[in-house]
């Protein structure tokens, strides 16, 4: 984890309220290397600046050019200022943060499960496994609507067989995306691993259906932050203790530090 000054290489609109941002590190000298499943975390500056960073998730990155591409939706002051950025413009930003999924151990059907921003984590998980031999990579895309589908071309483009659902129907099936994982699930086996990220519901219907088939699932959470990295404790999710039991025996873990992602049976879904 470093605190980087980037140059904006590009911020281009990819839908009405949905941007993708390539930058570069000015840092001389080999970066750390990064994984899918990291964040970084953007501090927004400028005359409407925010006094807290702001989290996103690693799109994709060229560890030979030192570049890192985030993909994000404007929701609030942050993430406007941030849409307002041109190229050349530079940023202060922290990372790579967070643990990164675990890439399975050996060939597998991979399941990539992603809901409205979270669609972009597992973008970057698509192109890492298909850049590591897996040859059998599903993404699942849930969204509100066809204006919030995000990545489906750049995860065809990775390689990806990719299938859509909207809660009205405007795109792919009509309802949840964890009824087209259900039914994957169903025909697929035992023998896959899945990666979801999302919205908090989202994600513990995929662990309901995970542990219904049996297979294994990790799962990223967005939680709010504030630091960013592990000093607040604003960002703690209730997680199982190592030796299972019940609900009422648990630990917090911080999602910016410990996590964010995690085992999908060991969080405590409240
Ligand atoms: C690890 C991590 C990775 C993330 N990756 C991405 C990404 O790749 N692309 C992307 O578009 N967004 C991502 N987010 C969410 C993003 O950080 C927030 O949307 C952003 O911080 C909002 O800042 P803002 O100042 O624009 O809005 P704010 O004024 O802070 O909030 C505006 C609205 O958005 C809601 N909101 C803010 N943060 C969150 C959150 N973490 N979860 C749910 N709702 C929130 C608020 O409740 C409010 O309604 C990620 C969050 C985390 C924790
Ligand atoms: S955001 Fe401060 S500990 Fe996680």
């Amino acid at each position: 984890m470093k605190q980087i000054k980037a140059k904006i290489i590009s911020n281009s609109r990819i839908k009405p309220s949905y941007f993708k941002m390539v930058m570069r590190a000015r840092t001389a000298g080999p970066g750390e290397p990064v994984r899918a499943g990291q964040f970084i975390n953007v501090r927004v500056t400028g005359r409407a600046g925010v006094l807290l960073r702001k989290p996103l998730s690693i799109y994709s990155a060229c560890g030979k050019e030192h570049s890192i591409e985030v993909l994000y939706k404007v929701v609030g002051r942050g993430t406007e200022v941030l849409s307002r950025k041109a190229g050349g413009d530079e940023l202060d930003i922290i990372a790579p943060l967070g643990n990164g999924y675990e890439l399975p151990k050996k060939p597998q059907p991979v399941i990539l499960i992603g809901g409205g921003t979270g669609t972009a984590s597992i973008h970057f998980l698509a192109e890492t496994l298909i850049e590591a031999g897996f040859s059998d990579v599903k993404a699942l895309i849930g969204a509100r609507d066809r204006e919030n589908v995000i990545c489906e071309k750049d995860l065809n483009k990775a390689g990806c067989e990719v299938q859509v659902a909207t809660d009205d129907g405007s795109k792919g099936i009509r309802g949840y995306v964890s009824c087209l994982f259900e039914s994957l699930a169903a025909s697929a086996g035992p023998s896959m691993a899945v990666y979801a990220c999302g919205p908090r519901p989202m994600l513990r219907e995929v662990v309901r259906i995970s542990r219904k088939f049996k297979v294994p699932c990790q799962v990223s959470l967005e939680e709010y932050m504030a630091c960013g990295v592990g000093a607040c404790m604003s960002c703690v999710v209730k997680t199982r203790k190592p030796s299972g039991g019940s609900s009422k025996q648990f630990v917090y873990k911080r999602v910016c530090s410990e996590g964010p992602v995690f085992d999908g049976s060991e969080i405590i879904w409240e």
